[in-house]
């Protein structure tokens, strides 16, 4: 029998997932399922059951995304360190009765940004929104990458203040107040990491945070010029770029860690791309 797979979340109707992971078997070969299924919100522990009914069903790995995320870190039995600092897992890997546990959204996104998008963020100036789930998950991957300064702007300051002080990088990283931003300068990235694009709307970032030769980012994707998109690009800046390829980055990272084979990304990025207009 093949080796299964299977990403949960709820709702789960519009995952992605499947179609990356099946291009990527495809891609190199590999003989495995990949299913979506649509996890128990209620009661609690139906979740923990529903993954432990696929593990005892010969199961390898799982996606996860909202709203398991932190439900599947706490029954994890090992837990990366990235995955410890978000307090969330998007992937997990069961090998000989235990569940391994990783993050791997902030590596994709860097990925996404450096490889793909020819945005190395070694010594440059880095602006993250947001204190969420999402930036907890991405600032140790982007600690690594060596900014020479990483900004964390959040209308709640205090939940950005707590996150940099709990990694305690050095002092080229900091959290601040969006109006703060003001004052600040431009940035060479600057990536939206709140949910405020979810709802269509704008985090109150000031436009001189933007350089016209440096990128915005937003995680979102499939929503097209985001209110923080559109602000980017009238104040000028060329490299807009939306999640997409943060998204098939990740898959490619879970794929490798089961596989043991890395996935070529260009392909399944490309077919995955709405374009901004
Ligand atoms: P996620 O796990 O998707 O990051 P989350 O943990 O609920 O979701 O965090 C959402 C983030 O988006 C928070 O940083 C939130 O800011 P506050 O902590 O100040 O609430 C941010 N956010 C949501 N809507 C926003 C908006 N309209 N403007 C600015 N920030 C917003």
């Amino acid at each position: 029998m093949s080796d299964q797979y299977a990403v949960i979340g709820n709702p789960i109707g519009h995952t992605k997932s499947p179609l990356i992971h099946v291009l990527f078997a495809q891609e190199t070969g590999q003989d495995l399922t990949y299913v979506p299924i649509e996890g128990p919100v209620e009661p609690e522990h139906a979740f923990a059951e529903t993954v432990r009914q696929f593990i005892a069903a010969g199961g390898k790995g799982m996606n996860v995304t909202a709203p398991f995320k932190l439900q599947a870190f706490a029954m994890s039995d090992e837990r990366s360190e990235r995955a410890t600092l978000a307090g969330a897992v998007n992937a997990m890997k069961f090998e000989d009765g235990r569940i391994i546990a990783e993050n791997f959204d902030g590596v994709g996104l860097v990925r996404d940004i450096e490889e793909n998008l020819h945005q190395p963020m070694a010594d440059k100036r880095v602006l993250i929104l947001g204190a969420g789930g999402a930036v907890r998950g991405a600032l140790l991957p982007f600690i690594a990458a060596r900014p020479g300064e990483l900004v964390v702007a959040n209308r709640d300051v205090e939940k950005a203040k707590a996150l940099v002080n709990q990694v305690m990088a050095g002092d080229f990283l900091r959290a601040c107040e969006y109006p703060e931003l003001e004052s600040m300068g431009q940035f060479d990235l600057v990536v939206n990491a709140t949910s405020a694009s979810l709802t269509g709307q704008l985090p109150p970032v000031p436009s001189s945070v933007f350089s016209p030769t440096g990128s915005a980012y937003e995680l979102a994707y499939g929503k097209g010029l985001t209110p923080f998109l559109r602000l980017a690009r009238n104040a000028g800046v060329q490299g807009v770029a939306d999640g997409v390829g943060m998204l098939v980055e990740q898959a490619a990272e879970a794929f490798a860690w089961w596989r043991r084979i890395r996935p070529q990304t260009r392909a399944v990025i490309d077919r995955l791309t709405v374009p901004l207009a």
